[in-house]
């Protein structure tokens, strides 16, 4: 079956009013390849079992169906050769509270949560919230043009202190598109154990990875001696486009842990929206292949973005091995402090500042678009960023 990946979805002016965040945030002038949101429909079997739950009429409290946590234990057994249960399940209506409410169940008081730089913002924010010491370690830079950032095992290994208790980690990795290596994961795994520490691994972009043939494998799955210390998260949101539906599910093998974590979150947090559970079930159980098709479109766009990037002087990206997200380091642009600033004022397109992910002189760029709207932004940037800059052309 065909997919349309290519036709231009009105997201800034639609009919019926539906406003998006990346499509408004900017205004008009602006073109969006900012927060980790595509502009393509979702799964057609997606869109059909929704419209069939609309049709139902009732919308009252729902219930996470049986059905929704064996297509998930299903999913995780076919892609992730990982063998869950139905109760290890906890749904729940977003990633980043189930970050917050994980923290709290997890550490106390004078505990001290670590996580690395550059990442996701809201990672940033986790400890603080909680009360708890925050710790950051920065990945290692590029060694050069087109080499990928690192896990620094060593100037994690130093910042572990008595009072740390939590890593926050993410695979694949949001901003850098990394999809870490066995060495890393195995030195990481190592330090978990030896320093008896809570992890909670953020996969949520983990069924994009780009390379073909590439394979997810959990941390819970790769290091099942370490399993009761994870509390694993995933969602359909990033993969199939339904970050709006509100639906995440954490998987907690341990039941002492599913219970702390459960407690924590009681009273705090809504239930899955009901379109969001239908969402859910149809993307894990007949999503697959507009997921294959997705995959071939993002590797030629990366592809497309590598072409600009190389003839931009002073950028550089190590292409990402996952995700719609790309990492771009702008610090030699000669764009002054805020090169994000600078591409939304002078080029007219809304990148994320990589300043929220712990690294300013860097930007994140979206390139989960059509061909034409991705390459319409590229070619603003390009008049900036291009060996010919043309900025008061625009
Ligand atoms: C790594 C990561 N975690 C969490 C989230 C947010 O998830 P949610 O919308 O379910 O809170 C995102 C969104 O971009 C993300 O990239």
């Amino acid at each position: 079956m065909a997919f349309d990946f290519a036709t231009p979805v009105e997201r800034r002016h639609p009919e019926g009013g539906y406003a998006s965040q990346k499509w408004h945030r900017y205004g008009d002038d602006i073109l969006p390849l900012w927060v980790a949101d595509m502009d393509f429909r979702s799964p057609p079997a997606v869109i059909e079992a929704l419209e069939k739950r609309i049709q139902h009429g009732v919308y009252g409290y729902g219930e996470v169906p049986a059905s929704l946590k064996k297509a998930l234990c299903d999913w995780s057994a076919v892609h992730y050769g990982w063998e869950i249960e139905p109760e290890w399940q906890h749904w729940l209506p977003g990633v980043v509270p189930a970050l917050h409410f994980a923290a709290q169940a997890l550490t106390e008081p004078g505990d001290a949560v670590l996580t690395v730089t550059p990442i996701y913002p809201p990672f940033l924010a986790v400890a603080e919230r909680a009360g708890r010491i925050p710790q950051q370690v920065r990945l290692k830079e590029p060694a050069g043009p087109g080499e990928p950032w690192r896990l620094d095992i060593d100037a994690l290994e130093a910042a572990i202190t008595p009072q740390t208790r939590l890593l926050l980690w993410c695979q694949p990795h949001n901003p850098t598109g990394r999809v870490w290596y066995e060495e890393e994961l195995e030195a990481l795994a190592a330090l978990v154990e030896r320093f008896d520490l809570w992890v909670i691994s953020d996969e949520l972009h983990c069924d994009l990875l780009l390379d073909e043939g590439a394979r997810h494998r959990p941390l819970a799955a790769r290091f099942p001696a370490l399993a009761r210390r994870i509390i694993t998260l995933w969602a359909p949101s990033k993969t199939f486009n339904l970050a709006g539906l509100s639906s995440a599910c954490a998987v907690i093998p341990d039941a002492a842990v599913r219970r702390r974590f459960a407690n924590a979150c009681k009273g705090w947090l809504p239930d899955v929206n009901v379109l969001g559970l239908i969402g859910a079930e149809a993307a894990y159980r007949e999503g697959e292949s507009w997921r294959q098709a997705l995959l071939s479109v993002l590797r030629e766009h990366r592809a497309t973005l590598s072409r600009f990037v190389a003839r931009w002087p002073g950028v550089e990206m190590s292409a990402p091995q996952a995700t719609y997200l790309a990492w771009l380091d702008l610090r030699k642009a000669g764009l002054g402090d805020s090169p994000y600033q600078a591409l939304k004022e002078r080029a007219g397109v809304a990148l994320s500042d990589g300043a929220a992910f712990g690294c300013p002189g860097f930007v994140r760029l979206n390139f989960g678009t059509t061909a034409r709207e991705l390459e319409a932004a590229l070619w603003r940037l390009d008049a900036v960023l291009g060996p010919t800059p043309q900025s008061d052309a625009l």
